[in-house]
This record gives structure tokens, C-alpha cells and sequence, in this order.
């Protein structure tokens, strides 16, 4: 039983809607999360749309200078910024946990924690608790997430004690949860569960009709799933529209997304499919993504 749009991106009375985006590189999620976050902010619905994209993209989409502090975003009403810089965010994290463990354990433990908080997890996790702070202010009606974390980071957040006490016992030490672990510990919990709860989260991923996207997107809401969390929205974007394909090679390339499309829709049979054409420009500035908008979502 698909949702319908409003279902899916518009909060019930008194609740947090967060609309998550994934997907490979340069499938559009930046884009279609700008889209997204410019939509709801003008039904009215208080938005803060959260980016983790290195490149500051969502400031040069928006046309707005978007930093690490949540920034009100000019010439449209409810609408507010945020990016978290993913290295410098997992510096932060792991200069916090190294700096408790420096008064507590020997040099040759902290090179074994250093070690493990140098995977690319590090990045995604300390990312993560970041928007489990902004979705904790209860603040805004509707978060949009730009790039959403994977099944294997929220199975870490899902064992019984956070990420730095499992990095402590993974090397060897034995720990202690104390009150204030518990309480960072319920606070993780009760994210997860509002990310389980279709309600209250719409995971969406972005994909072009072609078989990679596709099959990469299958395998991490498949993922996903097998954690309680369903995929509800698709965005296939990057369609050439049907007027465009004139000339042999554009009518080829369109009816291989026309059958990549019909096995999206195999594939994905919970899910919304929304189809997003190809523009003759860049999406960016205000006006195009409130077109944008309408062209998608009403
Ligand atoms: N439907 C579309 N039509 C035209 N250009 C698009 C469309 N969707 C995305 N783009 C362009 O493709 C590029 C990559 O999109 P982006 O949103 O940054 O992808 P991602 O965040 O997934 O890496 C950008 O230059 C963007 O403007
Ligand atoms: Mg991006």
C-alpha cells in the first residue's frame, strides 16, 4: 500500500516529519533535497534542511551561505540551513573520545582506539549524532536529511551501549556505562525508533533509471529493511521528457530508462515512484526549485 505524497512529506499535527535521501554520487539527492526542503517550507511547514555534502552544494543551490550553525535561509519564509562537515565533525568526535581515554587507559590502548576511530565510519557516525541533536531540538516541523547514513551505521547505534563504548571494549577494555551514557544512549534509541516508524520517517532513495543506481539502491534499503526501516519513496530523476526524444540517440536513451523505470517499480513495490526529468540546467536558485516543486509534488 504506497502513501500518497502528503503521507510522505507532510508531518501529522504536533509531529516531526524527517525525510531522508540516499543514494550513489550524482544521482540528485542534493538536488531533490533542496526541492524537497523549499516545498514544505512553503506549505507552511517550519524546515530545516540539514546537508552533510562537502562541496557546500546546498548554499550554491539556494543561493544562501550555508554554515556549520543552523542558518535562516532569505527570500523564503520557514526555511532554514545547516551543513555538517563530515571530516571536521569526525575530527571533533574522535578528539572527544581520545581526550577522555587520555587520563584513563595506556598509550598502547589509545593507539588501538585511534586506530579503529580512523575507519570511515568515524565520518558517518559522528554525522549522525549530529542530526540526532537537530531532530532532538523538536524544533522544526519537517528535517530533510541530504544524504542519509547506511544500514551498517544505524546497526552500530542500535547495540545496547553507544559507539565509543564498543570501540572501548572492542579493544580490550572493560567498561563502565555510566547514568550520562545511558541517558546519550536513550537519545540514539529514540531516534531509531522515530526512523522505524513510517509515521514519523520517509526514507527515500534517488536513483536514474539505469541498472547500477538501481541495484546499489536495492541492496541498501534491502539493508535498511532488515532493520525495521522501509523504503517509501523513490525519486527517478534525470528522465528525458517524452517531447525531448526526437533524434535516434535521445530515443534510445529514453526508452532504456522507460524499461529501467518499469523495473524500479518491480523492484521497489512499496515504494512511491516519482519521476524527475532531466532540465536543460542545473538545478539551482530559489524560483527553479520551487518549479521544481510543484512539477514533482503536486
Ligand atoms: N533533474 C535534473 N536535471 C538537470 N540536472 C540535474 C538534475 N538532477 C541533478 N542535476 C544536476 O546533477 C548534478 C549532481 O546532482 P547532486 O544533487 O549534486 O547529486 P548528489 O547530491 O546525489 O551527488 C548537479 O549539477 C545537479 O544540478
Ligand atoms: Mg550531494
Amino acid at each position: 500500500m504506497n502513501k500518497s505524497l502528503v503521507d510522505l512529506l507532510y508531518p501529522e499535527k504536533g509531529q516531526q516529519k524527517n525525510i531522508f535521501f540516499s543514494g550513489k554520487g550524482g544521482v540528485g539527492k542534493t538536488s531533490i533535497a533542496c526541492v524537497t526542503a523549499v516545498h514544505t517550507a512553503q506549505k507552511g511547514f517550519k524546515t530545516l534542511l540539514l546537508t552533510t555534502d562537502p562541496a557546500a552544494h546546498i548554499g550554491n543551490v539556494l543561493g544562501e551561505n550555508v554554515g556549520d550553525e543552523i542558518t535562516k535561509i532569505n527570500n523564503i519564509e520557514n526555511l532554514f540551513g545547516v551543513k555538517i562537515d563530515p571530516k571536521k565533525t569526525a575530527q571533533e568526535y574522535k578528539n572527544k573520545i581520545l581526550k577522555e581515554a587520555q587520563n584513563k587507559f595506556d598509550t598502547n590502548t589509545i593507539k588501538a582506539m585511534q586506530e579503529e576511530l580512523d575507519s570511515p565510519c568515524t565520518e558517518e557516525m559522528a554525522s549522525f549524532q549530529k542530526f540526532i541533536n537537530y531532530a532532538s531540538l523538536n524544533e522544526f516541523d519537517v528535517i530533510v536529511v541530504d544524504t542519509a547514513p547506511t544500514g551498517h551505521t544505524l546497526r552500530l547505534l542500535e547495540l545496547p551501549m553507544d559507539w565509543s563504548k564498543q570501540i572501548q571494549l572492542k579493544t580490550g577494555i572493560q567498561t563502565e556505562i555510566s547514568a550520562e551514557d545511558k541517558k546519550e544512549k536513550e537519545k540514539f534509541d529514540a531516534v531509531i525508533e522515530m526512523m522505524k516508524d513510517s509515521a514519523k520517517t520517509t526514507f527515500s532513495f534517488v536513483m536514474y533509471p539505469e541498472r547500477t543506481p538501481i541495484i546499489e539502491a536495492h541492496r541498501a534499503s534491502q539493508e535498511l529493511l532488515s532493520l525495521g526501516i522501509e523504503t517509501q519513496l523513490v525519486i527517478a530523476n534525470l528522465i528525458i521528457p517524452q517531447e525531448q526524444a526526437q533524434t535516434p540517440f535521445f530515443k534510445n536513451r529514453r526508452n532504456m530508462q522507460v524499461k529501467y523505470l518499469a523495473e524500479i517499480n518491480t523492484m521497489f513495490p512499496e515504494a512511491l515512484v516519482v519521476e524527475s526529468p532531466m532540465l536543460a540546467q542545473e538545478i539551482k536558485g530559489l524560483e527553479l526549485l520551487k518549479e521544481m516543486g510543484q512539477l514533482l509534488f503536486e
